[in-house]
């Protein structure tokens, strides 16, 4: 892949539209979007439920299985190629070479419950460089970096011999074996509860920093993008109403909805600080 010029952003997505066949309706779900994120940024994307979050990161990493989709249009491009051009084949060799990966809210329904979480993890480590990439780190090591204190162990089990924090963690590493210069990770920590939610963003946050990974995190939860996002992208009925640094959204949210946002997040408890680098 060649290298962007220096101007572009990683990933650039101009007047995205997805919309999906519902029976005998069509619902716009995306209906366009622009979206950018910088290399090594995190940038949070908010809005309430059935805004479209999901819809935008799947159809961003064309990982949109049992969907029924109408219309796909507009431009997107990461590293300055276009994503929407490129077959099935070509994207899962973006997605396992150093493009982009996903986490999502249920680890459980995105791991096979018959192997041992190493054989997948393995399974999701880049090909080996032909074109001079670093040399992958071995299972064990990607187990250590998402926090494991006995990774070889966890190496041997198998998901449902972990608890749901851990699982997530496993995602995380296989996420991570592709070394992806952009996660999406979709309400990552929804289904965990508060201590082990802490737990986990600080992972994704120690991750972002010592990587320089970009970052694309969707959450209802205001008090996440605070703490780990640079921007944000506020999501209403398909459309970004609101695209903001994360500092300027709290002082002067600009539109009513992401106004409100605001004013919930900020009724509940602070969040959490974060860790060190
Ligand atoms: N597989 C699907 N089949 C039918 N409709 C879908 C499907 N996926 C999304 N939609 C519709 O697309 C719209 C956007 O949904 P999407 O899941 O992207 O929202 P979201 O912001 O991620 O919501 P949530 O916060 O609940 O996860 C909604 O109207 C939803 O009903
Ligand atoms: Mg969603």
């Amino acid at each position: 892949m060649n290298a962007p010029p220096a101007s572009a952003p990683l990933l650039e997505v101009r007047d995205l539209k997805v919309h999906l066949r519902v029976g005998d309706r069509v619902v716009p779900a995306v209906d366009g979007v622009d979206f950018r994120v910088a290399a090594g940024e995190c940038v949070g994307i908010v809005g309430e439920s059935g805004s479209g979050k999901s819809t935008l990161a799947r159809a961003i990493t064309r990982l949109m299985p049992n969907v029924h989709i109408a219309q796909l249009s507009g431009s997107l491009r990461f590293e300055g190629r276009d994503l929407l051009g490129l077959d099935e084949r070509a994207l899962r060799a973006l997605r396992r070479a150093r493009g982009f990966s996903m986490i999502f809210q249920d680890p459980l329904g995105h791991l096979n419950p018959t192997q041992r979480v190493g054989r997948q993890i393995a399974e999701a480590l880049a090909p080996d460089a032909r074109g001079g990439r670093a040399p992958q780190p071995p299972v064990v090591q990607l187990l250590e970096e998402v926090g494991f204190a006995e990774p070889a162990d966890v190496a041997r089990r198998y998901p449902h011999e972990l608890s749901g924090g851990m699982r997530q963690r496993v995602m995380i590493a296989i996420a991570l074996a592709s070394d992806p210069k952009l996660l999406f990770a979709d309400e990552p920590t929804t289904a965990l509860d508060a201590t082990v939610q802490l737990q986990v963003l600080h992972t994704l946050y120690r991750l972002h920093r010592q990587r320089g990974m970009a970052m694309a995190v969707i959450t209802h939860d205001l008090g996440v993008v605070a703490e780990l996002c640079d921007r944000v992208y506020v999501m209403q009925a398909g459309k970004v109403v609101e695209a903001a640094a994360t500092i300027d959204l709290f002082e002067r949210p600009r539109q009513p909805y992401a106004a409100r946002l605001v004013e919930l997040s900020t009724r509940r408890a602070p969040a959490p600080g974060r860790e060190g680098p």
